[in-house]
C-alpha cells in the first residue's frame, strides 16, 4: 500500500441528544478497501457524510494526503476526489439516465463517462439504457446509475454507505469484485456496512465503530468472533440460538389458491401460486429478489390487485378487500421499503404508532413502545424526534414494533432483518417466533440461512412459481439454492 490517503484525528459530531462520533481517529490508506463496521446507530453514516461534506465535524482534523482540509460541501468533497454512494439512490426520477449522469458534471469529465458506463455495466453484468427515465428503472439499475455518477468525477476515495442492502445476491458478489478491482489503481474505498461477513469478505482492513467510538481496527484474516465481540461489546452473545421444538399447529389462518398477480408492467409476476398457513407457523419464502416476492406480498396485504385466484383469511374470502379492511381483520405488514410504505418520516415514534393503532392516548402508546424497545432496542435521541433523523435500521425496527403492537394475527414481513446488525436481527427473529405462538408469520427473505433458521416451513420462489412449502427437515441450503435458479 502507498501511504495514507485520508486521516481523521479526534473527529467528534454531536446531534441533539446524541454524540454520534466521539473523538474518532482512523486512517484510510491508498489502494485499500477499508470497511467501516458497526451496529445500527454506531455513527457510520455520520462519518461518511462528514468526509463527503454533508456535515461539518464539531471538533477534530481531517487530512487528505497529509494536508489538513475543510470539506464544507459535497462539491468541495468531489473537488478533493471524494465521492459517495448511499443506500438510497439520489437521482432525479423524471430525468433520463443520461440527463442524471451529466447533471452538474463538468464538460471535461463527460468524455470519460461512456468508458465508465461500459466498465460498470460489464463488471456488474447489467446493461443501462441511457434514454430511459430513471423512474422506470429497477432499484438495482438506479443504484448502478448512482455508482456511475459518483465514479464520473474520478474519485480517489469512494465512500459506499450500505449500498448492497437491497441488491440481489448475484449483483452483490459482482459488486464486491468491482470494488476489489477499483482499488488496484491507487484508489481507495471506504465500505460502510453493518454486515460482518460482508466486511470480512471485501476489506483489506476493518474499523469497528461502537456508539460513536473506534473500538478496533483489524487486518484481513481476523476471526469473526473477535469482530463480533468488538461490535457488540457486552451484548455479545453466542450464535443465533437454537430452534424451539416444533409448535403445535392450530387453525387455518390463510389460504392462497391459484393466485396470479401482475407486475408493474402488466406481466405475470406471480403465477398460480397456492399455499396455506396455520396458527403456530412461520412460513419463510426465499428466493432471488425480483422473482415475484414483492408482488405476492403486496397482493396478500391488498396493495396490489389479484388477477386470478383467491385469498382466504380466517375463513373469509378477502381477495377484493382493501388493505385497511385486511389490517382491521388482523393482518400486519412490514414492507421492504419501510420509509416509503410503512412509516411517516415527518412524524415521531408515537405519532406513527397512533396512526397504526388508531388511538391518540400518547401515555399509553409510550408504555407500549417501551415494552417493545425492551425486546428490540431502538436508538433514538428521543421518541419525539421525527423519524427522518433515524438510521435505516432503527426505522425498520420501529416499523416492526408498530405492527407487533397491533397484536396482528398474521404478520407479513418482507426482509425484516436486512437493515439490522446481527444482534438486532437476532432479537427480531425471536420476536417473530413469539408472534407465531399466537398467530402466524409469513416472512419473505433473500437470506437462505435466515429462511432455514426461522421458517417452520420453507418455500422457494422462482419466476413467479412457488416450490414447497417444505418442512425444515426436508430441505437444506443446497436444495434451496438449486430451486432458486432452476
Ligand atoms: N441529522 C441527524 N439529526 C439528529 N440525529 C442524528 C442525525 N443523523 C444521525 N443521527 C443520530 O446519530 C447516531 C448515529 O447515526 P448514524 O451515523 O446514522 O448511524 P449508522 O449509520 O451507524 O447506523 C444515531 O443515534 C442517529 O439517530
Ligand atoms: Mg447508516
Amino acid at each position: 500500500m502507498g501511504g495514507s490517503l485520508i486521516e481523521l484525528i479526534n473527529v467528534s459530531k454531536r446531534f441533539p441528544g446524541v454524540l454520534a462520533l466521539d473523538r474518532v481517529s482512523m486512517r484510510i490508506e491508498v489502494s485499500e478497501v477499508h470497511a467501516l463496521l458497526g451496529e445500527n446507530g454506531a455513527g457510520k453514516s455520520t462519518l461518511g457524510k462528514i468526509l463527503f461534506g454533508v456535515y461539518a465535524p464539531d471538533e477534530g482534523v481531517i487530512k487528505v494526503r497529509g494536508r489538513e482540509v475543510r470539506i464544507p460541501s459535497p462539491r468541495h468533497a468531489m473537488k478533493l476526489g471524494i465521492a459517495m454512494v448511499s443506500q438510497r439512490p439520489q437521482l432525479v426520477e423524471d430525468l433520463t439516465v443520461w440527463e442524471n449522469l451529466v447533471l452538474g458534471l463538468g464538460k471535461d469529465l463527460r468524455r470519460d463517462l461512456y468508458r465508465t458506463i461500459d466498465e460498470v455495466s460489464r463488471e456488474l453484468g447489467i446493461e443501462l439504457d441511457l434514454d430511459k427515465p430513471v423512474w422506470s428503472l429497477s432499484y438495482t439499475e438506479k443504484q448502478m446509475v448512482s455508482l456511475v455518477k459518483s465514479l464520473a468525477v474520478n474519485p480517489c476515495l469512494l465512500i459506499m454507505d450500505e449500498v448492497t442492502t437491497y441488491l440481489p445476491n448475484n449483483v452483490r458478489s459482482r459488486l464486491y469484485e468491482f470494488v476489489k478491482k477499483f482499488v488496484e489503481n491507487g484508489r481507495s474505498v471506504l465500505f460502510i456496512t453493518h454486515r460482518i461477513r460482508e466486511a470480512l469478505e471485501i476489506a483489506d482492513r476493518v474499523t469497528v465503530l461502537r456508539k460513536g467510538r473506534v473500538v478496533a481496527t483489524y487486518n484481513r484474516g481476523v476471526d469473526i468472533d473477535s469482530v463480533r465481540r468488538a461490535m457488540f461489546g457486552d451484548r455479545y452473545w453466542n450464535g443465533f440460538g437454537t430452534h424451539e421444538k416444533t409448535v403445535a399447529l392450530g387453525n387455518m389462518v390463510l389460504t392462497v389458491s391459484s393466485l396470479t398477480v401482475l407486475g408493474d408492467h402488466g406481466e405475470e409476476k406471480v403465477r398460480g401460486v397456492s399455499f396455506d398457513v396455520r396458527e403456530g407457523e412461520i412460513l419463510a419464502i426465499t428466493g432471488i429478489a425480483g422473482n415475484g416476492q414483492r408482488e405476492l406480498a403486496e397482493a396478500l396485504i391488498g396493495l396490489r390487485r389479484v388477477a386470478r385466484g383467491r385469498i382466504t383469511f380466517m375463513g373469509i374470502d378477502i381477495t377484493r378487500y382493501p388493505p385497511s379492511k385486511r389490517v382491521s381483520m388482523g393482518m400486519g405488514f412490514v414492507p421492504d421499503d419501510v420509509a416509503k410504505m410503512s412509516v411517516s418520516l415527518e412524524m415521531n415514534v408515537y405519532e406513527n404508532m397512533a396512526l397504526r393503532l388508531g388511538t391518540t392516548r400518547f401515555d399509553a402508546l409510550a408504555k407500549v413502545f417501551e415494552s417493545y424497545v425492551h425486546e428490540i432496542p431502538v436508538y433514538t435521541p428521543s421518541p419525539k424526534v421525527p423519524l427522518k433523523v433515524l438510521s435505516g435500521g432503527n426505522l425498520q425496527k420501529i416499523a416492526i414494533i408498530k405492527e407487533l403492537a397491533s397484536q396482528c394475527k398474521l404478520l407479513i414481513a418482507c426482509n425484516p432483518t436486512r437493515m439490522l446488525d446481527e444482534a438486532s436481527a437476532h432479537r427480531v427473529r425471536n420476536v417473530l417466533r413469539n408472534v407465531a405462538k399466537r398467530g402466524a408469520v409469513i416472512v419473505f427473505t433473500e437470506d437462505v440461512e435466515e429462511a432455514l433458521g426461522l421458517g417452520t416451513r420453507i418455500a422457494v420462489m422462482n419466476r413467479g412459481t412457488i416450490f414447497g412449502p417444505y418442512h425444515r427437515e426436508e430441505i437444506d441450503v443446497a436444495k434451496i439454492e438449486e430451486l432458486m435458479v432452476s
